[in-house]
């Protein structure tokens, strides 16, 4: 699936936070003292939030900016430069470079100091920084000098504002309120386990009360800033499965907790950092092909007093990911003809033998309620699909297969078509399935069969 329509819906903003002096940090001081390449030992290891340098959240992008002002246009500046894990260096808004690491040893130091010429005036440097992948460490230490190195203009610090943003995200979908859902008020409101009824049941798409696939796993993530280290407890509730990611690092797994008796190890301590904080929450539906999907969470104060982050569509966005199973293999051979010439004919493998039964999904994301899908596929074998794991209806497969063409209303936010197909039923040998997906007048083309749709094989239903 083309990653069209994304945008980032969650942005928080702070001052950024010191990590450590330049000196005495977990990076070292290989190339950081007087005669190495990073003098400047005044500056301070920054981020977005305490911590950092033992690690934090992946999927987000951090931009540290301070403002420099210049006394004549074309003054030329070094800019001395370390981070884990790259950065992307920004004057007045335009891109100059990449730069990567820088700490390790001498050979690291690359492309360093970087030439920056700054206009008149008050110019703005930034930094669109990330940090090493899921779970590791992040920081930053910069100085920006004259050019002869004599002078410090800039140095990293908590004067430097940092803000954060999750990439590639969407805001979730509120399914229910609290205290009116299908998952009842046994756990839920005044005096109950959990107590915050303002809380909104969300999903990555409408109408998870009834169903949602099993193949979707959404991942919610939301931001605050807490002034300083303090403690606070999550409560949580989930249809099935919630693992949780404090800053990057895993905190625990639970399940359910919507029926009496259920509501165990919560609620969750997290020890909150100073600066800006992100919480996300990978949700796993067990039931294949579908069935209701939610998250309903708080995180408050450790005396219960405050609540830093509750669930519903603005403060909690989401990405999607569609299991963690491979791309589907495009068959050599083309099959039937089929209007849509571009769709490929797809399988698990291209043998077109293992497996009972391969799942191939791909996910579509609706915009607006109402919007509508044509999807037109042919299978070689019988094959059920799915939207949201409700089943649309069926191919009969066999020896001279037709097409068939669904007309249905998609749920708003990320939708989830599968397409479970028998190998060799009814005729033996024979597996292979085309689709193409368009808006309901057909101009528009919203999905077809590629490398891109994930297939999986005889999943079992739990
Ligand atoms: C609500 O729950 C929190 C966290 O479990 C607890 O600290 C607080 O005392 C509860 N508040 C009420 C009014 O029950
Ligand atoms: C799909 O269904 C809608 C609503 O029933 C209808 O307006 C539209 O004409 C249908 N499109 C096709 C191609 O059948």
């Amino acid at each position: 699936m083309p990653a069209a329509h994304v945008a980032v819906h969650l942005h928080v903003v702070g001052s950024c936070i010191e990590l450590a002096n330049a000196t005495t940090s977990v990076w070292g001081t290989a190339n950081i003292g007087p005669g190495k390449p990073f003098t400047d030992t005044q500056a301070k290891w920054i981020w977005s939030h305490a911590g950092a340098d033992l690690g934090t959240s992946s999927g987000v992008r951090t931009t540290i900016s301070t403002t420099v002002t210049a006394a004549a246009p074309g003054t030329q500046t070094l800019l001395h430069l370390i981070v884990e894990n790259f950065a992307d260096v920004y004057l007045n808004g335009a891109f100059v470079t990449r730069l990567t690491g820088g700490w390790r040893n001498q050979q690291e130091y690359t492309n360093r100091p970087l030439q920056l010429t700054l206009a008149a005036g008050t110019n703005t440097l930034s930094v669109a920084a990330y940090g090493a992948s899921y779970g590791g460490r992040a920081g930053l230490l910069a100085s920006l000098t004259s050019s002869d190195s004599t002078t410090v203009l800039a140095r990293t610090s908590s004067d430097w504002t940092c803000s954060v943003d999750v990439v590639g995200s969407r805001n979730s979908i509120e399914v229910a309120p609290a205290l009116s859902s299908i998952w009842g008020t046994a756990n839920i409101g005044p005096g109950k386990p959990f107590n915050d009824t303002q809380a909104k049941w969300i999903w990555a798409h409408s109408g998870s009360t009834v169903s949602s696939s099993y193949f979707l796993r959404p991942i919610f993530t939301t931001m605050f800033v807490v002034p300083q280290d303090t403690s606070a407890l999550l409560s949580l509730i989930v249809d099935d499965r919630a693992d949780i990611v404090f800053n990057g690092q895993m905190v625990t797994a639970l399940e359910w907790g919507y029926l009496a008796g259920q509501y165990t190890n919560r609620p969750v301590r997290l020890n909150l950092k100073r600066g800006i904080n992100t919480l996300s929450v990978i949700v796993t539906n067990y039931n294949n092909p579908g069935s209701p999907a939610g998250l309903l969470a708080s995180l408050s104060s450790s005396d219960g007093r405050s609540v830093y982050s509750r669930t519903s569509s603005s403060a909690w966005v989401y990405s999607a990911l569609v299991s963690s199973n491979p791309g589907c293999i495009e068959l050599a051979w083309s099959g039937k003809p089929f209007p849509d010439t571009q769709a490929k004919w797809i399988w698990s493998d291209a043998g077109r033998s293992s497996g009972m039964r391969t799942a191939m999904t791909t996910i579509l994301y609706a915009q607006q309620a109402g919007t509508r899908v044509l999807l037109n596929a042919i299978s070689l074998s019988t094959a059920n699909v799915y939207l949201n794991g409700i089943l649309m209806g069926s191919l009969p497969g066999g020896g001279n297969p037709t097409s068939l063409l669904f007309n249905r209303t998609l749920a708003v936010g990320t939708n989830t078509i599968s397409v479970a197909a028998y190998y060799g039923v009814p005729t033996p040998g024979q597996a292979g399935f085309v689709a193409s997906l368009t808006s309901s007048d057909g101009t528009t083309l919203l999905a077809r069969t590629s490398t891109d749709w994930t297939c999986s094989v005889n999943v079992p239903s739990i």
